[in-house]
């Protein structure tokens, strides 16, 4: 099973990288971003918790469904209630996964209470129960890296054993080094009688900043599958970004000879999607996909770069999908400039999608002399939603060196306008009072934060908004040339988005107050 070069690369942006706090998605959203996945050659998507909440349940089985390539996995804890929920979500897919799996570290150990053997019985009987089900079972042993090396290759044993097809093993918390990540499967293929006949897999958080570099080491040691998120998505610090071990093997085939099925060229489009769908802005010089990825600042760089891009350049940037120097739209670019500029940054739209994005991009040029790709990027992504229960209708916001601002606001909620008038301290004090006022709630605001999308005292605005209520966190995004109607917007995306985590959580079965203990 370990001898060819090719490598699974396994998605859980909409598993784990959902457990971040505050990366709440929509049912669409997330069908969205499967859809990219499958697209752009990712082998097996997670779909979601399907136990977690009624939602993640119907987000993977409609995933399930429209699935086209990609291998379709639910997680599940170690019961059988979890994995017959899970079973019922995935089965829809042409190719589906159940994944299950127990903490054996002796820390995660004692949660659950449980003894070495009670443990090791748990693991039989849960991955038998799943096999039965369903001829794709993948199992993890939770917190691998700090598992005690005996009772690592006896659960691993034992999981073959009763039908796992795919070995996970994680790092859990981030705690591992390249050469101990290549090293543990390494010895862990030599030792475990059957481990042969399945995929070892490499799963690895980023609280060191190693993950990338323990995927990779991993691979080395023979694991053929890389579960990551994309942007690095995840609890706590994060996991394994998709596009930077996607790249490294690419760019570094000559050391490391191993190939994906993965569509670099589709992976800035879906990076940015992630982002405005997250909530989670990537950070400027992230690898890959951050804004100044390929940005060459110093006059000795540039000057490099006019000469031979190989100078300062690893990959080049029509290799994960950006476009070129290009020429920015105008207001006199008609709809076709638009469509072949949106092709050229991957968007393939109907013909009523790029109806809405010309009408809007018609009133941004109106206001703006040049835009660029970013501005219509920002466009496409824009967060409103058909299904938002709360929509800025108006904003009128009265400010300046003379008190109190104030903010005059219609919105629609659930369908029916209702308007006011609002003081605050400030601009966008009075406008977040203006929609307290026309829709009271008790989410509290934990982040504001202001940034350009493009340069120029008219480049447009984007705000994020991170809100709190009862534990449960969103964040909201949006993007305009007036700061305070984009701070109005991403205020109103995050609230509709707790307004969805409100409705998503069934009482004890929030995928973020799962506890492991119910195993
Ligand atoms: O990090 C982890 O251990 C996990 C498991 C559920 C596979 O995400
Ligand atoms: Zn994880």
């Amino acid at each position: 099973m370990t001898k060819s070069n090719e490598v699974l690369i396994f998605d859980t942006t909409l598993r784990d990288g959902e457990q971040s706090p505050g990366a709440t998605m929509t049912h669409n959203e997330k069908l969205e971003i499967a859809e990219l996945l499958d697209e752009m050659g990712v082998d097996i998507i997670e779909a979601g918790f399907p136990i977690a909440s009624e939602g993640d349940f119907q987000a993977v089985s409609e995933i399930a469904k429209l699935s086209k390539s990609a291998t379709i996995c639910g997680l599940s804890r170690a019961n059988y209630k979890d994995i017959d929920r899970c079973w019922e979500a995935v089965k829809h897919a042409k190719s589906p996964r159940i994944h299950t799996f127990i903490g054996t570290s002796p820390l995660h150990r004692a949660i659950p209470n449980l003894t070495m053997d009670e443990m090791a019985e748990r693991i039989h009987d849960t991955v038998t129960h799943a096999r039965n089900l369903c001829d794709n079972v993948q199992w993890s042993p939770m917190d691998a890296t700090r598992t005690e090396w005996d009772y690592l290759c006896r659960v691993v044993e034992i999981a073959i054993k009763a039908g796992a097809t795919t070995i996970n093993i994680p790092d859990t918390v981030g705690y591992t080094a390249p050469v101990e990540s290549a090293d543990l499967i390494r010895r862990l293929i030599a030792n475990v009688p059957g481990a042969e006949d399945v995929i070892f897999a490499t799963h690895c958080h980023n609280d060191l900043g190693m993950a990338t570099a323990n995927s990779l080491a991993a691979v080395e040691g023979g694991a053929r599958q890389i579960e990551c998120t994309i942007n690095g998505l995840g609890e706590r610090a994060g996991n394994t970004a998709l596009e930077e071990v996607v790249m490294a093997l690419k760019v570094r085939h000559d050391i490391m000879p191993y190939t994906t099925r993965i569509d670099t060229r589709k992976i800035m489009n879906i990076s940015r999607r992630v982002a405005t769908v997250s909530g989670f802005a990537v950070q400027f010089n992230k690898a890959i996909v951050g804004k100044n990825a390929f940005a060459h600042e110093s006059g000795i760089h540039q000057d490099g770069m006019l000469k031979n891009r190989e100078t300062f350049e690893v990959m080049k940037p029509e290799d994960v999908g950006l476009a070129g120097t290009s020429l920015p739209l105008g207001k006199h670019s008609g709809r076709a400039a638009l469509r072949a500029k949106l092709a050229e940054l991957g968007f393939d739209l109907a013909d009523n999608q790029l109806n809405d994005i010309f009408v809007r991009f018609k009133d941004l040029a109106d206001r703006k002399k040049e835009v660029f790709d970013d501005d219509l990027m920002a466009l496409v992504y824009q967060n409103d939603s058909a299904e938002d229960r709360l929509k800025l209708k108006s904003l009128r916001v009265v400010c300046g060196t003379q008190g109190p601002q104030t903010a005059d606001m219609v919105m629609e909620i659930d369908g029916a306008d209702v308007e006011t008038s609002a003081t605050g301290d400030g601009p966008v004090d009075a406008t977040f009072n203006a929609v307290k006022a026309l829709f009271p709630h008790r989410a509290r605001l934990q982040l504001y934060q202001v940034s350009a999308v493009t340069e120029g005292t008219d480049a447009q605005a984007t705000v994020s908004v991170r809100m709190e209520e009862d534990g449960r966190i969103a964040t909201g995004q949006s993007a305009d040339t007036d700061t305070v109607v984009a701070s109005a917007k991403a205020y109103i995306n995050a609230l509709n988005r707790l307004l969805v985590r409100r409705e998503q959580s069934a009482p004890g079965y929030d995928v973020k107050g799962v506890s492991y203990k119910d195993t």
